[in-house]
């Protein structure tokens, strides 16, 4: 779609500001460098969802560990997965562990359609990928390009049914030339100016060029629409400590959370529909339970509140019989694909238990 400005004027201005304003990230190469595709692809996983701010220590510990994508590729799954616990959306590490094995020995694809066939990646990613590593022109468009676009188009179409329309203005503005740039400088104007609810357009690169800053409301764009509430589901959670070690359990290969490892709970059973019988699921009558904190976690599709109990099996080895698992070392968890709700169990249990929590692995998100 052709912008009703001089689209070369407008990738100008925001690439002059680029190269003074960049944000400096670990996996961007310096201006004059190379950017290494396989940090780029990590990256661009573990951003998915995901604050630059919480991914840092995430990347720099992946890349310290893992170097290369072949590196990563021998490593097993349970590895990789136990070193993103607490990042979320866990699928995000299965598919990063099956893509490493794929790309191994043979590196990576540098067009848009050969990353997409790789597990995990997406168009969003693909194009991000082609775009930032193999400096192609693709159309880059996340939540903060959205944004940004929304705004200088003026789009009154509420998300998410503008996308398409988003998508085709992208594509009207991505240059042929420095186009990883490009696509780097709309997500910091995003990132940081054209910001969701007080963006600074007195200082933005190309408010000339902003249909919105026009209007004297920038802020009003992007429309949404209302979004649907996020129900609360409600579970029971057990820790059972027995001779410094924790029981706990792998999770299913599918869906929430699959794979990952988690305390013995209860169903989650929707709040709306659950009532007093459901309470006690699980849980042997007959064992001393010592009632922990409640811990919470919000997941994209609903909110989770655990009701914790802890049990001592060296006092009382039902609460051991209760359940079946693996006893894991509390001085060895961060050696653990826990997720952060499971890490909040823990740490609730153990404070009930008058155990201190382990000092590595504490929820981070
Ligand atoms: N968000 C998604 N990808 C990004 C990147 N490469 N740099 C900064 N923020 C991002």
């Amino acid at each position: 779609m052709r912008p009703p400005f001089a689209a070369e004027s407008f990738r100008h201005a925001l690439l002059g500001w680029y190269d003074i304003a960049r944000r400096d990230l670990p996996w961007r190469a310096k201006p004059g460098e190379r950017a290494d595709p396989y940090r780029v692809w990590l990256s661009e996983i573990m951003l998915q969802q995901t604050t630059v701010k919480a991914v840092v220590p995430y990347f720099e510990a992946f890349t310290r560990r893992w170097p290369t994508v072949d590196a990563l590729a021998a490593a097993t799954r349970d590895e990789v997965l136990a070193a993103w616990a607490g990042l979320g959306y866990y699928s995000r590490a299965r598919n990063l562990h099956a893509c490493a094995q794929v790309l191994a020995g043979g590196g990576f694809p540098a067009d848009e359609e050969g990353l997409r066939a790789l597990p995990g990646v997406g168009a969003y990613t693909s194009a991000a990928i082609a775009a930032i590593a193999f400096d192609r022109p693709a159309a880059v468009v996340d939540g903060n390009v959205e944004r940004v676009l929304a705004r200088v188009f003026a789009v009154e179409t509420p998300l998410p049914a503008a996308k398409p329309e988003l998508r085709k203005l992208a594509a009207g503005l991505t240059p042929a030339s420095r186009p990883g740039d490009y696509a780097q400088a709309m997500m910091d104007l995003g990132a940081g100016i054209c910001s969701p609810r007080s963006p600074s357009c007195l200082v933005c690169p190309v408010r000339t060029f902003c249909a919105a800053t026009a209007t004297g409301e920038a802020e009003r764009f992007p429309l949404r629409a209302a979004k649907a509430a996020r129900p609360t589901r409600r579970g029971e959670a057990f820790v059972i400590v027995r001779g410094g070690c924790i029981l706990l359990r792998r999770r299913g290969d599918k869906g929430l959370l699959g794979g990952m490892m988690e305390v013995p709970t209860s169903e989650w059973v929707d709040a709306a529909q659950a009532d007093a019988s459901v309470s006690g699921v699980g849980a042997p009558a007959r064992v001393a339970w010592r009632k922990a904190r409640i811990v919470q976690h919000t997941f994209t599709h609903f909110h989770l509140e655990l009701r914790v109990f802890a049990a001592d099996a060296d006092a009382d080895a039902s609460a051991a019989a209760a359940f079946s698992g693996e006893w894991a070392p509390l001085d060895k968890l961060a050696a653990f694909a826990l997720p952060a709700i499971m890490k909040k169990a823990v740490a609730s249990g153990l404070e009930a238990l008058g155990l201190s929590p382990p000092s590595q692995g504490g929820s981070r998100r």
